[in-house]
């Protein structure tokens, strides 16, 4: 083996212990006249959380929906990475409960996973447990405030033991003690060896939480580095505006 493969072997093992979960390569999606995804790459290995950040409109909900398989790009692709897509979870900006109890939403959830009805008892128990909805079981999810169906959506995704958790602006509008139960819950998962990909738009969040940033603008990643050099050394423009609070256009 030639001596410098030698060494890049070495390197990537060193360096990227992790193996990859998912990588978009060059995708463009386009329904219209207009590229909303223009050419947007990245890879994600199985590892930490991952953050996507970037300005209103940049096309974060778009990349996951791609990540997710929902949407397929116009051109370019989305690797598989052998992850089926009955393993991959998508919690949406604005969860979508059944209507149901807190407790029927979460008994779909299992049935759809395959649980048996001799084990839904003792993981109903578990998933309210952990978004600390017991006193809220029998009640209409719908009914909920906004704080509880994020835990409710949370852990409904998580009843399906994914192997890659989409979580898209999991905390916007909560306060800062519904986030912080949100923010464990995530931990919780990651730690359990969930890969997590969250969008924020809270920098104090993905500073507590990511290990890796991807920076989104105009439908592109500019951007995808460590958490510690991204929020100290953004290396792009765009990053470096926006973590300044300046309207990126
Ligand atoms: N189905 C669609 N048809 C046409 N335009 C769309 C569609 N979905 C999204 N868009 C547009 O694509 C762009 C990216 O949308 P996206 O929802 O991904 O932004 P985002 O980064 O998630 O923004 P935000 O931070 O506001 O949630 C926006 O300009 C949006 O209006
Ligand atoms: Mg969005």
């Amino acid at each position: 083996m030639p001596e410098a493969d030698i060494v890049q072997l070495h390197e990537s093992a060193e360096h990227n212990p992790a193996r990859l979960i998912a990588k978009l390569e060059n995708v463009v999606f386009a329904p219209g006249a207009r590229k909303l995804v223009d050419g947007l790459s990245f890879t994600l290995r199985n590892n930490g959380i991952t953050t996507l950040m970037g300005p209103n409109g940049a096309g974060k909900s778009l990349a996951m929906r791609l990540l997710a398989r929902l949407l397929l790009p116009t051109t370019g692709h989305v690797h598989d990475c052998g992850i089926a897509a009955r393993d991959i979870a998508l919690v949406f900006q604005k969860p979508v409960m059944l209507r149901r109890s807190v407790t029927g939403n979460l008994t779909h959830a299992l049935k759809l996973h395959g649980v048996s009805r001799a084990e839904r008892p003792a993981r109903l128990g578990e998933l309210l447990q952990m978004a600390d909805l017991e006193h809220l079981a029998n009640s209409p999810a719908r009914l909920l405030s906004g704080g509880e169906q994020q835990r409710l959506a949370l852990v409904r995704a998580l009843a399906a033991e994914p192997k890659l958790l989409l979580l898209d602006e999991p905390t916007a509008s909560l306060d800062p003690q519904a986030t912080q139960a949100i923010e464990t819950l995530i931990l919780q998962a990651s730690n359990h060896g969930t890969k997590i990909v969250l969008v924020t738009h809270d920098i104090g969040q993905a500073k507590r939480l990511a290990c890796d940033v991807v920076f989104l603008h105009q439908g592109f990643a500019h951007e995808h580095a460590p958490a510690e050099t991204f929020f100290t050394e953004p290396q792009s423009l765009e990053a470096m505006a926006y973590l300044k609070g300046e309207l990126l256009i």
